[in-house]
């Protein structure tokens, strides 16, 4: 059969990590896979987003498409984290009691069609009553949840892929056909690489946390009367506890405000659960400063067709904006899914 085929995925985040993996699965004796990127979980970098994150899972409300595209990503990552918490302790994946108090609850909160589209299928879920709220909070809502470590994680994940054989390369792609060069008979490339580069439709948001050693139980958001949103997020495996945190869009300041510490810290200790060791202080172990990799009307899953006679293709999965984490095993499938349909992966008969 000549050359033996390469699959090249761009980018080595949460998305390219966990797609890549999917892949694997389906992978012929005549295939390989290799994962290029300009950075790894070994390293850090302001435009390499995953390691920044909290992360925990938060549905989002809504009836949009992106909405319902994103409810079903989301609940089914948090199936397979069910698993991976269970059969793998070192992933980091904790379960635990996701809490939300709203100041000012947007309509979608308040309407029980959208509420049951990004909550349904939670465990352990209900809404507070009225005597549960805490003062000035109109809405609230427990369930269980998850938090991860995230450069634990990305780690867990890498370490997976190059035990079940997968290849790395550190390469920055400038071009989008540069890609198919990186290894021999490649037809296939997807495009994982978080904001990428010439996607009018792609932007950044700013986000900036603090993270510090106080523990935490469970993981709690509240949002304010001014539409911004503040939560604690503890890292598991030891990893401390991310208090967050802001969201702006466009802001590309590499340099974190200490006054957006000290507020966000005020605010915590105001509203979250700490310890009453804690007393209300705070032992910080660093600021963070991350750039989550939106897009305007959510994350590009598509296929296109480039080259000569169209004779290779391009998979794009990149946009994931603030939920990353959340969304990454369902968009993993989605991806893996197109390749199958466009028979760029064969179906195994059983897995
Ligand atoms: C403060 C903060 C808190 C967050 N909290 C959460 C949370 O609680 N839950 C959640 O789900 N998400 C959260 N997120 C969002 C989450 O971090 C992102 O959605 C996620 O990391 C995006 O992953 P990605 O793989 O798409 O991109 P990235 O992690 O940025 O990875 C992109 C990859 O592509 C590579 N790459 C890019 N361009 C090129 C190129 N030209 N050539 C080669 N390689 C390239 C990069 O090197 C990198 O390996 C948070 C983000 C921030 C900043
Ligand atoms: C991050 O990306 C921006 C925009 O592409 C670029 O100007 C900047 O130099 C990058 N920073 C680092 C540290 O790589
Ligand atoms: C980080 O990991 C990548 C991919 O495995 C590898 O190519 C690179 O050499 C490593 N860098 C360091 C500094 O260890
Ligand atoms: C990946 O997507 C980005 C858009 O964000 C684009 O600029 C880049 O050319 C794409 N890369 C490849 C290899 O298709
Ligand atoms: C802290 O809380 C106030 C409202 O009490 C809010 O306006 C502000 O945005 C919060 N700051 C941060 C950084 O979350």
């Amino acid at each position: 059969m000549g050359d033996k085929e390469t699959i090249v995925v761009i980018g080595a985040g949460v998305v390219g990590l966990s797609t890549a993996l999917q892949i694997q699965q389906h992978l012929t004796a005549s295939q390989s896979i290799l994962i290029v990127a300009r950075e790894f979980p070994n390293t850090t970098s302001i435009n390499y987003t995953s390691p920044w994150a909290g992360a925990h899972y938060r549905p989002s409300p809504g009836t949009s498409a992106q909405a319902i595209r994103e409810a079903d990503q989301c609940r089914r990552t948090y199936d397979r984290f069910k698993r991976i918490a269970a059969e793998e302790p070192a992933s980091s994946i904790k379960f635990l009691e996701g809490i939300e108090h709203l100041e000012a609850p947007p309509p979608e909160y308040l309407d029980a069609t959208s509420r049951k589209v990004a909550y349904g299928h939670l465990e352990r879920y209900r809404e507070l009553s009225r005597d549960e709220l805490p003062e000035g909070v109109k809405w609230g809502t427990r369930y269980w949840s998850w938090t991860l470590n995230s450069p634990v994680y990305c780690a867990h994940l890498l370490r997976k892929f190059i035990l079940k054989g997968g290849q790395t390369k550190e390469y920055t792609v400038t071009n989008l056909l540069e890609a198919f060069e990186l290894a021999s008979n490649v037809k296939t490339v997807v495009n994982c690489s978080g904001t990428g580069f010439n996607d009018p439709k792609s932007f950044i948001i700013r986000g900036q946390t603090c993270l510090v050693r106080n523990p935490c139980s469970v993981t709690l958001t509240r949002q304010l009367a001014d539409g911004s949103w503040s939560f604690c997020i503890p890292r598991p495996l030891d990893g401390g506890t991310v208090i967050g945190g802001t969201k702006q869009p466009h802001n590309w300041d590499p340099i974190p405000s200490p006054e957006t510490r000290a507020q966000l810290l005020e605010n915590a200790s105001k509203w979250f659960l700490f310890t009453p060791e804690s007393g209300g202080k705070f032992d910080v172990i660093r600021d963070i400063v991350g750039r989550r990799p939106a897009r305007e009307g959510g994350m590009r899953i598509e296929v296109e067709k480039v080259g000569k006679d169209s004779n290779k293709t391009i998979v794009h999965a990149y946009g994931a904006g603030g939920r990353g984490f959340e969304l990454s095993w369902g968009v993993a499938e989605d991806v893996t899914l197109l390749m199958l349909e466009n028979r760029l992966l064969h179906a195994r008969a059983s897995l």
